[in-house]
């Protein structure tokens, strides 16, 4: 199958024109996932999924992820959230549809990954929206392929094996300046990860791994190391590696979760947004060679 396909920007993100028939029947699935990885983003316009569609497109597509969220003390007790039981993740502030993690979503204000206190992060996730915000609510995604791909040549050979220390806590720091002793204390409840500030892709591909929990390159001087990954965030974060989403009812957005950075413009957190979100299990360690 072709699928129609028109492109957002030059580097990020491209538009299908597609029903929710052809979309569903499972024949585009090799050609989305293709797409996912060219350019960061994919989105139908007009499409207006429901729960069951949604995560029947992701069926087609991978592996849904259940929400396990797997959490270890720094004494090594180990305990297991589950962030949606049937697959669906409810995106809002609103307690009453996301008792456990609206709180966490402060995090999706500053440019991240998800999943970067895994070794696996997702490969992808699916977002449909059910309210929107009258203002701000913009989601924005950032190529990190092509912004690795620019990199002059000494400095592809200078960020090659460096390695970088990601925090649950650093998420935050941006958002929640003063935390109090029970955020700091539950953030610590996530792994600290290590992972290799360049990703060498299974394809062959090279993408830069960037993300509000990076905290130090490791065996750098601090000033250095704070210093280099704001440089990378600034490059990574240009105009010409983003592609900024409008939302409107009945969108349906795809991103490629290993390939790019995102992040949310504020929006009132009272306003009731609602995103659904259907992820993918990751396919690929991080995990440094
Ligand atoms: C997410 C996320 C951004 C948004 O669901 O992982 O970062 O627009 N969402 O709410
Ligand atoms: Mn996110």
């Amino acid at each position: 199958m072709t699928l129609a396909t028109m492109n957002l920007t030059p580097r990020v993100g491209t538009e299908i024109k597609a029903d929710a028939k052809a979309l569903l029947s499972g024949s585009a699935a090799a050609e989305i996932r293709a797409l996912l990885e060219q350019r960061g983003v994919l989105i139908v316009r007009n499409i207006g999924l429901e729960d069951a569609q949604q995560l029947a497109l992701a069926k087609a597509l991978g592996t849904v992820r259940f929400g396990t969220v797997r959490k270890e003390t720094q004494d090594g007790n180990v305990t297991v959230d589950k962030e949606s039981e049937d697959g669906i993740f409810k995106v809002t502030f609103d307690k009453t549809q996301n008792p456990m993690y609206a709180e966490y979503l402060l995090g999706t204000f500053c440019w991240h990954m998800d999943g970067t206190f895994e070794d696996v992060p997702p490969l992808a996730s699916i977002l449909t929206p059910r309210v929107l915000s009258p203002t701000g609510g913009q989601t924005e995604f950032a190529n990190t392929y092509a912004a690795y791909e620019d990199l002059p040549e000494s400095e592809k050979t200078f960020l090659d094996g460096l390695e970088v220390v990601h925090t649950m806590e650093a998420n935050y720091r941006e958002v929640v300046p003063n935390p109090t002793v029970d955020q700091l204390s539950d953030w610590r409840t996530y792994p600290q990860k290590t992972h290799p500030l360049v990703w060498h892709h299974r394809s062959g591909r090279k993408s830069l791994v960037l993300s509000s929990s990076s905290t130090q390159v490791v065996g750098m001087d601090l000033k250095e190391s704070d210093a280099l990954l704001r440089r990378l965030k600034v490059w990574a974060t240009q105009a010409k590696y983003v592609y900024q989403h409008q939302w409107k009812m009945g969108d349906l957005l795809m991103w490629d979760n290993t390939g790019t950075m995102h992040r949310v413009l504020r929006y009132d957190l009272e306003c009731g947004r609602r995103l659904h979100r259907v992820t993918l299990i990751g396919e690929e360690s991080l995990a440094a060679a």
